[in-house]
């Protein structure tokens, strides 16, 4: 089915600005493969520098994947716009098996395109459809880049509150009814479902269908950046990592065409336990919820007040580095907050950076008594 929603409305006055036939020329130049190009600027295949490519593949087999001649070529071209069709077909299908699209209705119903990461694909929407001034609404705390890519867009970034089930369905609707018209109202939702950067919930499927309901009232589009969907973890009494079920995505409860979905190559997982490392060096000190999905602990500190200064002056003689909480707020809070990846260093080398910073959050605490007296 078609959708009804009038997309039009959400696009910026960039975007509509672009010329009806460079569009129309881009249509056929990205979809029609079997018609002769000679509008296009594409070089000869004999002068294409690259004959065959071959991948060494970290699995238990060591296996390898080569790219033939023929597969090169298209890439070595202007493939269609969306990306490498071969790539494109296979992500279909994907986006198909783990959130019920419909593989016969692509181009009709839904669209996919490769970018250079989510980030990427973050910066692309926001030029696609925020104008200066415009509002988005973000969870806060967020992914510390969406305030990079909009920060240049001067955007009116709009809080909305999260407890452990995601963002809170009656805080959304009381801003979005009592809506102070002097700035424009939100057309997008920003929210990372899966392992949120950085508390690292996973909202409930309940929540999911309430949000989706209340961007239905209120015509809002939902970006859902959701790079950690494969890394959720089993819940009590789900003891095998291959079977847990899935979270059902918000694409996957999408009737209408409200929400545009990203997913990343870039996060894949080696699971270790961070949890019985921060307790044995921090105790008390700290305070954090274990982690549903992702790749990090968003940790508490009482003793902090400034997070950020705290990492300035006492962990970079250390060479340890924690992200600062504030980079995760647009409204300059978090300030106890640090945010520790437990996926790329070893259970070994965490323990003694944890031991490490153990000792200097300690240090810190004497000094700061010490002042006070
Ligand atoms: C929520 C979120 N979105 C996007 C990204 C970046 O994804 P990519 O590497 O595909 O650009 C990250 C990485 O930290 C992230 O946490």
């Amino acid at each position: 089915m078609e959708s009804k929603i009038d997309f039009n409305y959400f696009l910026s006055e960039r975007a509509k600005r672009r010329p009806k036939a460079s569009k129309f020329i881009n249509f056929i130049f990205t979809t029609k493969d079997e018609w002769t190009m000679f509008g296009a600027g594409i070089p000869n295949i004999c002068f294409n520098p690259f004959k065959s490519l071959e991948f060494s593949i970290n699995d238990e087999n060591n296996s390898k994947i080569t790219l033939t001649q023929q597969e090169l070529n298209i890439a070595q071209e202007y493939p269609r716009g969306y990306g490498y069709p071969g790539l494109l077909d296979t992500l279909r299908d994907f986006q198909s098996r783990f959130h019920g699209l419909d593989v016969n209705n692509y181009e009709k119903t839904w669209e996919l395109f490769l970018t250079n990461g989510s980030q990427h694909s973050i910066a692309v929407i926001f030029e696609m459809m925020l104008n200066d001034g415009d509002s988005l609404l973000i969870e806060e705390p967020t992914y510390g880049a969406v305030a990079c890519v909009s920060n240049s867009r001067d955007i009116n970034m709009v809080a909305l509150e999260m407890d452990d089930e995601g963002i809170i369905p009656e805080n959304l609707v009381s801003i979005l009814s009592n809506w102070d018209y002097k700035k424009r109202f939100p057309k997008l939702m920003y929210l990372i479902p899966v392992g949120q950067n950085p508390t690292g919930l996973i909202y409930s499927q309940k929540r999911k269908l309430e949000i989706l309901s209340i961007a239905k009232r209120f015509n809002i589009l939902i970006l859902e950046d959701d790079p950690y969907y494969f890394l959720q973890f089993p819940k009590e009494g789900q003891d095998d990592l291959e079977t847990i079920p899935l979270e059902p995505s918000f694409l996957s409860m999408d009737k209408e065409g409200r929400v545009i979905r990203l997913d990343s190559f870039s996060k894949v997982l080696a699971p270790d336990s961070m949890k019985e490392i921060l307790d044995k060096h921090l105790g008390d000190l700290v305070q954090y919820r274990v982690p549903d999905a992702g790749m990090y602990f968003w940790l508490k500190f009482q003793d902090l007040e400034d997070s950020f200064t705290f990492i300035k002056t006492y962990m970079i003689p250390t060479q340890i580095l924690f992200a600062p909480g504030v980079t995760f707020s647009n409204f300059r809070g978090f300030n106890q907050y640090l945010r520790a990846s437990f996926t790329h260093i070893s259970l070994e080398e965490m323990d003694t950076t944890i031991e490490t910073f153990s000792k200097v959050l300690k240090q810190y605490i004497k000094d700061k008594k010490e002042r006070n007296e």
